[in-house]
């Protein structure tokens, strides 16, 4: 006799595979009939195994239509171009590190950055799925000092406490890349460092401020998200990091100028010598195009692909008339896909917007060191000090991380 909820999971999956096989038919131009056999194979597979194996091209295709879905991302015009690495074999956190350290090399491409998903093992009825602890393949330690103050990424202060307590050592700078903690179910977490020479960096200087580079700012060329989980046809695939180009605004705008992240805006007003005690001066707003300015320069400098905010804007807009026209609407979340500066310049800040859930999509997870109980288990020293309870208790940032 199944449960009630094994009743609903039932449902729900076998729902959810008729729903993108539809789909899959209609825009891969699949016949009735052999849309008619794969549905008979997938439910009697089913009944059998408790879920379904999805074809190289329904995963590939998958994973394009859940970037399509993505109402936070502005760059969604590319989304019939992403490489899909089909990983699905892989299952030990030795051979995962691998195959990151390659999609890596291979999205970053010296620059000319490709978007890529890696997507491995699926999750099993019933059982826990691979998980990659940091949010993104490549992040910045943040480490709290006495005073209060941090050193670094303040988003990353628990993973950073993690990755210590786990034996790892950071040099103490700024920018010190975090170490991958990846979990295979029923293994504990493993740490693995990333090779330096696979990390692009680049150093941040301005086109007209000389001084910008005593700033001693740098970020990394591939922003590659590694903690959602990708949704297809009722299939989970908890470890499918996925990497685009960036958005110059998401470092100028953000990571370098929240406050709880690296909080250059008061430094580089100061450096411009404006008057920072009057908000009449709007030297927070100067100081942030000057930011943008100096990122974009920089990139291009070192031949990293980037997009600033006007011309994501434009590609959005061409999006979405192109979608229009396959008789699609384009999902999105308006205050995600305004620019973080200037958004009224833009003409995505003028267009309505209906952010529904479409699938396949991508999906946050919960953080995975908040759901353990046996913490202690791989990192002994996190018992005997408050700093598993602190961890528990520690509010999650509810900015938007992306
Ligand atoms: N906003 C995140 C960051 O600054 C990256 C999120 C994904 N962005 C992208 N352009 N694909 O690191």
């Amino acid at each position: 006799m199944k449960s009630l909820s094994e009743k609903i999971e039932h449902i729900y999956l076998l729902q959810e595979a008729t729903d993108y096989l539809i789909l899959f038919a209609r825009e891969r131009n699949l016949s009735a009939e052999d849309l008619e056999q794969r549905l008979n194979r997938i439910y009697q597979e089913y009944e059998q195994t408790g879920t379904y194996w999805q074809t190289n091209e329904e995963l590939t295709y998958g994973a394009k239509v859940a970037w399509r879905n993505s109402v936070n991302c502005i760059g969604r015009i590319g989304w019939q171009s992403l490489t899909v690495r089909d990983l699905r074999y892989l299952t030990t956190a030795e051979d995962i590190f691998a195959a990151i350290v390659e999609h890596i090399k291979t999205a970053t491409n010296q620059g000319k950055i490709r978007p890529t998903i890696s997507i491995f093992a699926p999750q099993k009825p019933g059982e826990e799925g691979i998980r990659i602890w940091n949010p993104q393949f490549i992040r910045y330690a943040g480490y709290r000092q006495p005073d209060g103050t941090v050193i670094g990424d303040r988003d990353q202060l628990e993973l950073t406490e993690i990755c210590q307590r786990m034996g790892w050592k950071g040099e103490g700078t700024r920018f010190d890349i975090l170490p991958l903690i990846i979990k295979s179910p029923k293994q504990p977490p493993k740490l693995f460092d990333l090779p330096k020479e696979v990390v692009m960096e680049v150093p941040i200087t301005h086109p007209n401020y000389s001084w910008f580079a005593d700033l001693g700012l740098k970020w990394h060329a591939l922003p590659a998200v590694s903690d959602w989980r990708l949704e297809i046809g009722g299939i989970s695939y908890p470890a499918s990091p996925f990497n685009g180009w960036y958005m110059s605004a998401e470092i100028g705008s953000r990571n370098f100028s929240d406050t709880h992240r690296y909080n250059m805006l008061p430094v580089v007003a100061k450096k411009m010598g404006l008057k920072t005690d009057s908000k009449l001066s709007l030297w927070k707003d100067r100081a942030l195009v000057e930011l943008n300015v100096a990122v974009l320069h920089s990139f291009a400098k070192h031949g990293v692909k980037i997009v600033d905010h006007h011309t994501a804007s434009k590609q959005f807009m061409q999006h979405w008339k192109e979608e229009e026209k396959d008789n699609r609407i384009v999902p999105a979340d308006w205050g995600k896909t305004i620019p973080p500066i200037s958004p009224s310049t833009t003409e995505v800040f003028h267009q309505s917007m209906e952010n529904v859930c479409l699938k396949p999509n991508f999906f946050p997870q919960p953080i995975p060191w908040h759901e353990m109980s046996n913490l202690s288990s791989f990192a002994p020293s996190i018992m005997s000090c408050p700093f598993h309870d602190h961890l528990k208790n520690t509010p999650q940032a509810v900015h938007h991380p992306l």
